[in-house]
């Protein structure tokens, strides 16, 4: 059942639905979005029963977590959309690492994964609608954060936030990750990703180190040098400087 809530927490402009139960938040927000539901309408699931990630896999959505969907409605190119993404990996960063305190290190791995002391603690899917003339019709940003639980059975690592907070709230961690959201994607929008690439490049996982990326089938080893005023990564390889758009990026063994 819709549960409206006051966005007590969140920050100015923000409204927040909760549902008990969603198949998928972008779905449901999707929908909110296509009967004309305004920017920074959020909607928020307690657990979800078709939860999916990036590449098609599935996001675990026991009860305890959070998982969250917000229309946007950016008045930038489609084709800058996908900043996006890193501006939400950074902002999710920034609300985790703000509540672990010293307790454990948030980074953000190229594009938008977020570690807690190397394992994934949350992750970011945008799925947008183009219109037919190429512009943007509205963005869907959904974000999942580990809280009180994180899955057993993954191909990477993975953890959860009380795990090293255990006074962690899905509420606290929302309303972090609304403000930080808020306040780099304002700036994106008025001044495009040059303003936000300092902020993200500070909270970088394995910045100046040997990784591997593997931007389709090969796999890549290089160091990585940072990114571009667009979000891309740069990888000193033996072949000289590539800049990748897309990919999974690996540490090698320190
Ligand atoms: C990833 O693979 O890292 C992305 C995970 C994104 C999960 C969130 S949970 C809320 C929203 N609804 C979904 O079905 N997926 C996203």
């Amino acid at each position: 059942m819709a549960d409206p809530v006051g966005a007590g927490g969140l920050p100015p402009g923000f409204s927040l639905i909760v549902l008990d139960e969603a198949g998928s938040t972008n779905d449901e927000a999707a929908r909110l979005a296509l009967s004309g539901a305004g920017e920074f309408t959020l909607c928020q699931a307690r657990r979800q029963t078709g939860g999916r990630g990036r590449q098609g896999r599935v996001w675990s959505s026991p009860e305890g977590n959070l998982y969250q969907s917000m229309v946007l409605r950016p008045r930038r190119r489609a084709a800058e959309v996908a900043q996006i993404s890193l501006i939400a990996g950074l902002a999710l960063t920034e609300a985790v690492a703000q509540t672990v305190g010293t307790a454990a290190a948030a980074t953000v791995k190229w594009p938008n994964d977020v570690l807690l002391n190397e394992a994934k603690v949350a992750g970011v899917l945008l799925e947008a609608s183009l219109l037919p003339d190429g512009t943007v019709g509205h963005v869907i940003l959904g974000t999942g954060v580990n809280i009180a639980h994180h899955p057993a059975e993954t191909p990477y690592p993975a953890t959860h936030v009380q795990a090293y907070a255990p006074a962690a709230t899905v509420t606290g961690i929302q309303a972090a990750f609304c403000g930080s959201f808020a306040f780099w994607y304002s700036e994106w929008q008025e001044q495009g990703f040059a303003a936000v690439r300092q902020g993200w490049l500070k909270r970088a996982w394995r910045l100046g180190e040997l990784v591997r990326l593997r931007p389709g089938q090969e796999t890549v080893t290089g160091r990585f040098l940072g990114i571009d005023d667009e979000g891309a990564m740069l990888l000193e390889t033996a072949d000289g400087v590539q800049r990748y758009t897309a990919g999974d990026m690996f540490g090698l063994p320190v």
